[in-house]
């Protein structure tokens, strides 16, 4: 059994869900973050271990306030999944800079300033690994999603740049990005079984993702044989960004 400490964000739904089931039939204790705290009691109510701590990461303090709640309760911090986050289609008249801010608060500041309270304790771990969720979106340039993209675009970013500045510290920083995978997320658009369908079509293996497909690759990377692993954007798309697919 793995007795490490993990913080997902995002963990009442979709992919963060998958993942703290996952982390949780491990061994690890997981804590269960995002704001809607019947959601994270849904999931937590199948582990062992698992607690929940709701938080709006928009808010500048809360990445500080989650990071002391979950030492608080157990003393260590081993494991950081950085999964939540805010996603809004829109064309660039129509952004306010109010949705632009929280979009870049919740996908990007968020998960910094997380890394950056949990550090004392991810530095006395003997296994710390960091695994932020990116998206498909980071290296692809469709209409509407400019704010999303940048977003991710920025998050992929900063694994490299942590993983390399914290390496000395033995601490591993990754990322999974992801393609379509079918969860709540795109229940943005008026008809989201439609939009599915479509985006799976685009996909050269066929479909879209399943959670649980993501959650296998984030735990991969936190897993102690991924020691030697750092720095690393795993897409897990089933080619989505190769292109659609074609007639050979
Ligand atoms: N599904 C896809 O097609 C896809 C593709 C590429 C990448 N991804 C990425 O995968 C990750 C998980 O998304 P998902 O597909 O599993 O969608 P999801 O089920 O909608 O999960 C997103 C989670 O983020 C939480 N969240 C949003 N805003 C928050 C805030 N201000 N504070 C705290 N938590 C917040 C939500 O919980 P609350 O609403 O309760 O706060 C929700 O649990 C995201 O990073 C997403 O960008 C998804």
């Amino acid at each position: 059994m793995d007795e490490r400490v993990a913080i997902v964000t995002g963990a009442g739904t979709g992919i963060g869900a998958a993942t703290a089931r996952l982390l949780d039939e491990k061994g690890l204790t997981v804590a269960l973050v995002a704001r809607r705290a019947d959601r994270l009691e849904g999931v937590a109510a199948g582990l062992e271990r698992a607690f929940v701590l709701p938080s709006n990461l928009a808010e500048r303090d809360e990445p500080a306030r989650v990071v002391e709640a979950v030492l608080e309760r157990t003393g260590r911090i081993d494991v950081l999944v950085n999964n939540a986050a805010a996603f809004e289609l829109a064309l660039v008249p129509d952004v306010t800079v109010e949705q632009f801010d929280d979009n870049f608060a919740v996908n990007v500041r968020a998960p910094y300033f997380l890394v950056q309270a949990a550090l004392p304790a991810l530095r006395a771990s003997p296994a710390a690994s960091i695994v932020n969720v990116s998206s498909a979106a980071a290296a692809m340039y469709r209409p509407r999603q400019t704010i999303y993209g940048l977003t991710k675009a920025a998050l992929e970013h900063m694994t490299k740049n942590l993983a390399a500045e914290l390496a000395p510290d033995r601490i591993r920083v990754n990322c999974v990005r992801p393609g379509p995978v079918a969860t709540e997320i795109h229940q943005v658009v008026a008809n989201p079984e439609e939009r599915l369908a479509q985006l799976g079509a685009m996909v050269p293996l066929g479909r879209v993702g399943r959670p649980e497909e993501i959650a296998r690759w984030i735990w991969n990377l936190v897993d102690r044989d991924a020691e030697w692993v750092t720095g690393v954007v795993i897409p897990v798309d089933g080619g989505r960004v190769l292109g659609p697919p074609e007639a050979v």
